[in-house]
Order: structure tokens, then sequence, then C-alpha cells
């Protein structure tokens, strides 16, 4: 078997040899003379045209390769006279593996609707978009990897069910086996828990962040990688209720050091989709985004902006004051919303920026806070269409304060007292972040919504697939 991908640069066999490629049909044209199948097995956005000689097969094996159909062909590998393309296969042998009846087949030639690709998720893979999409999506996860893995990180596994909410924000979804129809309670009329499989409450993690903390303080550095959940019932182009995330947690890095890490990370992965996914890219830029392959390299040109909260939210009352209306009110103490985030990003500073120092009341209880009492050493990175895409901090070190800290969030102690003992036992400085995975992906394929970058998108009231 020879991949499209190698064939079409050359490397796949030489000029004149025998080659079997596997595929799916794109499209067939011709006449009675000639006719060229255009294929693709998913290795590239292009396609291998094999040339048939409609008098060398069977009529009703030719009819049925259509749009969507499975086939195999062989023959001579050659360099192709047409326009746009390298080489092309001599069909000798055909094999049909799967016929789809152009009646049936949702995948036409014509281009469809992004709306109308989600919901037929299964089949929207075949399509070019969404080839590209999930090429992508593989090469960045590589990145991810890659990255770490040069610098001495080790990937660190957490627990997808979990008896603790990491981010303290209640937005988990439940893991039960009890009946719903019929829950046991207890004496106090509340659920009776201590019945259920795990005989605790649990949900889905919606973080692997402590976990990934009292890795790092054993093993220096770590990252974590995976699925996590959120029972957030937000609509949005930018939401998932399951998404991917990349966590680092590094002993003894200071907030500086993590915002220095969190930067070289991002870039290393715009650099990886530029140096291996370029055709994919200027697929979906053409369709999709005209701007997106200067946009990537925007990014890395210049170093990320730095400020604190207190900044941004001076030069967002600056804005307003001039004129500037936003739907959701600007004040010392607010959560930035995306449009707030993306007019500092896009319209003022003009270059990705990171943000710290947040007020301590709208971040979460572990993030090491300042001397002023008020503020936290957080850090976002935001960035130009998407807004937040990092979250992260230096974390409290300190056991009396992370306790403290925990109760006045009502965070129970008896669901983190594991995570507090690693204060009390040898702790340290340490400080880590939390890329979302399908965000750096809507900023790395140009896609405007989040349902575009993931397989099967879990939102509010769509789990069909
Ligand atoms: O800012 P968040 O909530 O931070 C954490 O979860 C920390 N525990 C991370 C850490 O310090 N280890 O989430 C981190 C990132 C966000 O910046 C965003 O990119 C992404 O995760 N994210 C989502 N992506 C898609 N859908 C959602 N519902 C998301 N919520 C957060
Ligand atoms: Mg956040």
């Amino acid at each position: 078997r020879s991949m499209i991908v190698e064939l079409l640069k050359g490397q796949g066999a030489p000029v004149g040899d025998i080659v079997t490629v596997k595929g799916w049909v794109r499209t067939k044209r011709g006449n009675k003379v000639v006719s060229f199948i255009a294929l693709n097995d998913g290795s590239t956005i292009n396609n291998i045209q094999i040339v048939v000689n409609p008098e060398d097969f069977d009529q009703d094996l030719l009819a049925s390769i259509t749009t969507g159909a499975c086939i195999r062909a062989t023959g001579k590998l050659v360099e192709s006279q047409g326009k746009g393309q390298s080489y092309e296969i001599q069909a000798t042998e055909l094999e049909l593996y799967g016929i789809a009846d152009p009646k049936e087949y949702p995948l036409q030639k014509k281009g469809h609707s992004l709306e109308f690709l989600r919901e037929i998720a299964h089949l929207r893979p075949r399509t070019n978009t969404f080839g590209a999409v999930y090429r992508i999506r593989h090469h960045m996860a590589y990145a991810i990897h890659r990255f770490f893995h040069e610098k001495g990180f080790f990937y660190f596994n957490a627990p997808l069910i979990t008896g603790s909410d990491c981010e303290g924000a209640g937005q988990m979804f439940q893991v039960t086996t009890l009946d719903l129809n019929n829950l046991p309670k207890n004496s106090e009329g509340k659920v009776d828990y201590t019945k259920d499989f795990f005989a605790k409450q649990t949900s889905l993690t919606v973080s692997g962040q402590l976990e990934a903390e009292l890795a790092a303080l054993a093993l220096g550095g770590v990252y974590t990688f995976g699925p996590t959940f959120r029972a957030e019932n937000s609509n949005t182009p930018r939401h998932l209720a399951e998404f991917w995330m990349c966590e680092p947690e590094v002993a003894f890095n200071d907030i500086h050091d993590n915002m220095d890490l969190a930067e070289e990370f991002i870039k290393y992965c715009v650099q990886w989709a530029i140096d291996n996914c370029m055709d994919d890219i200027k697929f979906l830029s053409e369709h999709f985004d005209k701007e997106l392959v200067d946009r990537l390299h925007w990014v890395l040109e210049k170093p990320f902006r730095r400020i604190t909260y207190t900044e941004a939210i001076e030069v967002l009352e600056e804005a307003v004051k001039n004129g500037k209306k936003f739907e959701f009110p600007v004040y010392w103490g607010v959560d930035l919303a995306s449009e707030h985030e993306r007019f500092l990003v896009e319209q003022h500073y003009k270059v990705p920026i990171i943000v710290t120092d947040y007020p301590k009341e709208i971040k979460s209880f572990y993030m090491k806070q300042n001397e002023d009492g008020k503020t936290v050493r957080g850090m976002d990175i935001l960035f130009p269409k998407i807004g937040e895409i990092i979250g992260g901090s230096e974390r409290e070190a300190d056991y009396d304060k992370l306790k403290q800290r925990a109760q006045e969030m009502h965070v129970p102690e008896k669901d983190i007292w594991w995570y507090l003992e690693t204060r009390k036992f040898g702790t340290c400085p340490h400080s880590g972040f939390g890329l979302g995975f399908e965000r750096l992906l809507l900023f790395v394929t140009g896609m405007a919504n989040i349902r575009d970058v993931i397989p099967f998108p879990r939102t509010p009231k769509n789990a069909e697939f």
C-alpha cells in the first residue's frame, strides 16, 4: 500500500513503478475514452488522480465508482500532464470495497454548510474540511507531547472521575450508579451516596491540575493532556462541555517562569503547525479565513505583552470614556468578558497579551495571594479571535493560607485534604497553567466554531454521535 501523501511528493515509489492505493472517491469525471477518478486516502488534503481507460474494465464496476465509494486502484505511477498535480496512476486494476449510492450519500460534490455537517458528524471526516481539521488536531497533540518531552517533563495522567471540584465553580457532571428514579435517602432526607459505587459523591473532572500539582512536587515538571468536563450551560462558539486540556505544572517556577513557559509553548505549537500542516492550513484559509496564515506568523513575531488586570481595566475604562460600547460593564473587580479580551488584543495592544494579578474573588482558591491582599498571581493568555486560550497561576504554597482560601471559597476540606497535605510535606513554590486544546485548534485552523475542531462536540442538548 502506498500513501497518497508520499506518492504526491514523489517519495512513495519511483515513476514507472506499479503502486496500489486505497481510498475514497472524491469525484469521477470523463467520457467514453478516458475517465479520471480523484481519490483521497485521508493522508493528505490532496487527491491522487487515477486515469482509467473504460474499455479495460467492467462497465457495472465503473458505474458503481461514484463519489464516496471506497476502492483500491493499482497501476503505473506516471508524471502527470494535468495542471496542479505531480503524479497520477494509470489504472490496471480496480476493486470496489464499498458503494456510496448517489441517491443516499449526503456528501456529493457541492459544498455543505458547517451546520449541516455537524448533523452528520459520522460522515464529516470524509470532507476536505474535516480531514484537514482532524489532521491538524493530531499534529497539535503530537507537538504538545514533543515540546514537553524535549524539556524533560513527564506526561502524568489525572483521573477523569473525581471527588473534588478543582475550579470550585460547581460545573461538574455527576457520576453515579444510583437508580435516579429511586434514590436512596439518609436520615436527613438527602441522597445517600454511601450506597453509590464509590460510596461517595463523584463527578467528571473539570481539570487535572490538583493531581498535576502533587505530581510536580515529586517529579519536578509534569503535564497532563486529556479530556475535561464542564457542565456550564453556555452555548457559545468557544465553549464545550467536553474539551481537552493540557496542564503543565512545574516545581520551583514562579509566575514569571510560568509566563515564559506558556509563551514558548504556544509559539512552539503554532510553529509546528506552520512547519507540518501547511497544505491543510492553506486549504482552510482559502475557504474560511483569508488572514489565517498571516495571523499564525503574527503571533510568533513579537513577545507577548504582559500587563496586570488593573492596567487592563484602565485601558478598557479609557476606551469606554472615548465612546467604545461594550455589552458588559467595565469596572475593577469584574471578570473580563470575551469582548473585553478581544478588544485589548485586537484593537489596543495588537499582540497577544498575558494578563496577571486578578482580583482574588474572581479566581480559584489555589492561586497564590499577592501582598496587597486583593489580587492573586493568576495569568490568562489572550489571543486574537479567541480571547482566553490559556489560564494559569503561581500556586499558593503555604498550608495555612491555602486552607483559609479554600474555606473562604467554600471548597470542602474533606474533598481536598490530600491536596492540602502536599503543602505540609515538602511544599515549594510552583506554577502551572491549562491550555484549552480546542481553543488552540480554533486559532491554528481558523475555524470559527469550537464544534468544528473536535470530532464529537458535546454541547447543551447535543450528544447524538
Ligand atoms: O481557565 P481554566 O478554567 O483553568 C483551569 O482549569 C486551570 N485548572 C488550569 C491550570 O492552571 N492548570 O481553563 C483553562 C483553559 C482556558 O484558558 C480555556 O482555553 C480552556 O481551558 N477552557 C475551555 N475550552 C473549551 N470549552 C470550555 N468550556 C472551556 N473552559 C476552559
Ligand atoms: Mg480561565
